[in-house]
């Protein structure tokens, strides 16, 4: 199969890479990057030969590319990376928080949009205009030394928890202030970690810790005290981990965290 043609039917796929349940809810898409199919990432770097990315190397390009593998929700993985005016080569995760639509770039506006609903990022990820109410994940990307390959540094997102170390996640409680208090939490990013954390102070000898992506549409999750709330359609989640309200179908997936009163250390399975 020609590049050409891949590339085509990657486009179509694309239109339809929402979650099932929302295929309804995606209106026709009002501009659509290319998109190919590439490896699968490597210690945490996607590397694509140049000549397969000819978008990218003129100002203003932009190209989805779909790393070999599926993400919790059975999606493609996908990334939009773009030739960005204000900052180079810039990389984002590519399905918005809102309900799922893959993401494009606006040169011209120097922003993230959505085609779907109209949500608008920041080049840094940051939400500039709703629906969507979290951002999208955003990583470097360059070129290497010798202009043959593009690479996207996965592992480079920035994190509220200290980078994944031989399979743990470990920091001291006092780094975290949110989590010295009974029914706090924090939501955030440890990098090396493919996907968001929520820790919640659950008693005073422990700290719970869950994948933080909503099973319904993949938003991050939020502890409140007893509880853990998805801010975009409202599923409420017990400290187990199950469903107390939806539309979340699933369980939250649970990591094996252990406190020894002074280390908080969180295994990434
Ligand atoms: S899916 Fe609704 S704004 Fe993106
Ligand atoms: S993404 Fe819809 S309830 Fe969480």
């Amino acid at each position: 199969m020609t590049e050409l043609t891949r590339r085509s039917l990657l486009r179509v796929c694309a239109g339809v890479a929402c979650a099932p349940a929302l295929l309804q809810a995606c209106a026709p898409r009002e501009s659509e990057a290319l998109a190919i199919a590439v490896q699968a990432p490597v210690e945490g770097l996607v590397s694509v030969s140049t000549p397969r990315v000819p978008e990218l190397l003129k100002a203003g390009g932009s190209l989805i590319l779909h790393p070999e593998g599926n993400d919790l929700f059975g999606r493609p993985l996908s990334l939009l990376v773009a030739n960005t005016s204000s900052q180079g080569l810039k990389a984002w995760d590519a399905y918005c928080p809102h309900a799922g639509c893959e993401v494009a770039w606006a040169d011209h506006d120097d922003e993230v949009v959505c085609p779907c609903h109209q949500s608008r990022f920041s080049v840094d990820g940051a939400v500039k205009q709703p629906p969507a109410r979290q951002g999208l994940d955003s990583y470097s990307a360059k070129l290497s030394a010798d202009n043959q390959t593009l690479i996207v540094d996965l592992s480079g997102s920035a994190g509220v928890f200290p980078a994944l170390q031989n399979g743990y996640v470990t920091f001291l409680i006092k780094s975290v202030p949110d989590l010295l208090l009974l029914g706090g939490s924090v939501t955030g990013r440890a990098p090396g970690v493919p996907f968001p954390l929520v820790l919640l102070r659950s008693s005073p000898a422990e700290v719970l810790a869950f994948d933080a992506r909503c099973p319904h549409l993949g938003c991050s999750v939020e502890g409140a005290q007893k509880l853990l709330i998805c801010p975009c359609h409202g599923s409420l989640f017990g400290l187990d981990g199950s469903v107390k309200q939806g539309p979340a179908a699933k369980p939250l997936v649970a990591l094996s965290a252990t406190f020894d009163g002074q280390t908080v250390s969180v295994k990434i399975a």
